[in-house]
C-alpha cells in the first residue's frame, strides 16, 4: 500500500500518533496551540489523505466539497455536530468517532457540579477570594442534600448511564430518563424508568443533559421547558451547549423557575467572561472539560487512530458514525 498521509489538526495526546506512526502512516501535525483557520484547514487537507480532527474544526459542505478526495475523517471526540455527517455520507466519506472512551471523566464531571451547585461551590469560592468570608453563619447560604432525590437523564446513552450509576449509588437516587429508544440496560442496572419530555421536566430534581446536538435537540431547553420544571431543580448540561437556549436559562434561574445550573458546555463557546451566569449563587460553569483526564484524553487518541488503522487494515473503521457508506 502508497504510503497514506494524515492531516493532524491539533496537539493530540502522544499514544495515537506514535500508533499510527508505528504503523507507517505520514503524519503531518500541526502544532499551535490554537485550531487552524478555515483557509488552512482546507489547503492543508487538500494535500493529505485523511484527517485526525477534532470538534474545534469545522468539517462542513463547503469543506467537504473542496476536500471530497478524503479517504477517512477521524474525530477525537464522542460528538460530532462540527461535521456534516450528511455530506460526507453522500460523498462516501466515513466518520470515525470515539464513543466510550470518556464516559467515566465526563459522567464525573456531571456529578461533580450536580453536587457543586447543591452547595453553592464555585460563588462560595469566589466570596473568599473577594474578601468576604465573614464568619460562621448558622442560616447563611444553606444548598439542599442530594439524598433519595430523583434524577432525570435526557438522552441516557454510554455518558447518561455512568450518572445514573454514581447517582444511585452515592445517594439512592431515582432514576428516570428520556430517550427516543428505551435503554432495558439502564433500567435493569438502575431501575431506571423512562418517561415522556414533560414528566421528564415535571419530576426530576436534578436533570442531566447527555443528548447528542441535532436538530431535534437544538435548544430543547428553552422558556416553556425550564417552566415545566420544579423550581428546586438543578439543570446540568455536559453534552452540547446549544442543547439549552442560554438566554432563556438565564431568566429561568433569575426568575427562579429552577434553583440553578451545572454547565460544562455554554453557547457560544467560549463563554463571554461578562456573562450573567459567572455571577449567579446557584450557578457553576466548567470550560468543556468533560473528557480532560489523562486516561480519557489517552484513550480517545488512541481510538482515533485505530479507527485509521481500522479502515486501511480492515476496511472498517472500529466506531463509526456513517456505516451506510459501507452499504453499496
Ligand atoms: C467532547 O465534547 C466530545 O464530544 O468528545
Amino acid at each position: 500500500m502508497k504510503t497514506k498521509t494524515i492531516l493532524v489538526t491539533r496537539k493530540f495526546p502522544e499514544s495515537g500518533i506514535q500508533l499510527l506512526e508505528q504503523r507507517g502512516f505520514r503524519l503531518s501535525l500541526w502544532d499551535r496551540d490554537r485550531p487552524m483557520t478555515q483557509e488552512e484547514l482546507i489547503a492543508e487537507a487538500k494535500k493529505h489523505n485523511s484527517l485526525f480532527c477534532t470538534l474545534t474544526d469545522r468539517i462542513d459542505r463547503n469543506f467537504l466539497n473542496q476536500c471530497s478526495h478524503l479517504e477517512i475523517i477521524s474525530q477525537f471526540a464522542v460528538g460530532f455536530d462540527n461535521i456534516d455527517v450528511k455530506c460526507a455520507t453522500e460523498l462516501g466519506i466515513p466518520i470515525g468517532f470515539t464513543p466510550d472512551a470518556m464516559s467515566e471523566a465526563t459522567a464525573d464531571i456531571a456529578f461533580g457540579l450536580m453536587i457543586a451547585v447543591a452547595r453553592k461551590m464555585f460563588f462560595m469560592h469566589k466570596t473568599i477570594s473577594r474578601g468576604q468570608w465573614g464568619s460562621f453563619n448558622p442560616t447563611g447560604h444553606l444548598g439542599i442534600e442530594l439524598k433519595n432525590r430523583t434524577l432525570g437523564i435526557f438522552g441516557l446513552g454510554r455518558i447518561g448511564l455512568k450518572m445514573a450509576e454514581r447517582c444511585k449509588n452515592a445517594y439512592n437516587m431515582k432514576i428516570i430518563y428520556h430517550n427516543r429508544s428505551r435503554s432495558t440496560r439502564a433500567e435493569q442496572e438502575t431501575g431506571a424508568c423512562h418517561v415522556s419530555f414533560d414528566e421528564l421536566l415535571a419530576r426530576s430534581d436534578v436533570l442531566s443533559v447527555h443528548c447528542i446536538l441535532s436538530p431535534e435537540t437544538r435548544h430543547i431547553f428553552n422558556k416553556a421547558a425550564f417552566r415545566k420544571m420544579k423550581d428546586s431543580a438543578i439543570f446540568i448540561n455536559t453534552a452540547r451547549g446549544p442543547v439549552h437556549n442560554e438566554k432563556d436559562l438565564i431568566q429561568a434561574v433569575k426568575n427562579r423557575e429552577i434553583l440553578g445550573a451545572g454547565l460544562d458546555v455554554t453557547d457560544p463557546e467560549p463563554m463571554s467572561p461578562e456573562s450573567e451566569l459567572l455571577e449567579m449563587e446557584n450557578v457553576c460553569v466548567l470550560p468543556h472539560i468533560g473528557s480532560a483526564t489523562i486516561e480519557a484524553r489517552n484513550q480517545m487518541s488512541m481510538l482515533a487512530a485505530e479507527n485509521i488503522i481500522g479502515f486501511y487494515e480492515n476496511g472498517r473503521p472500529v466506531h463509526v458514525v456513517n456505516p451506510e457508506v459501507f452499504d453499496s
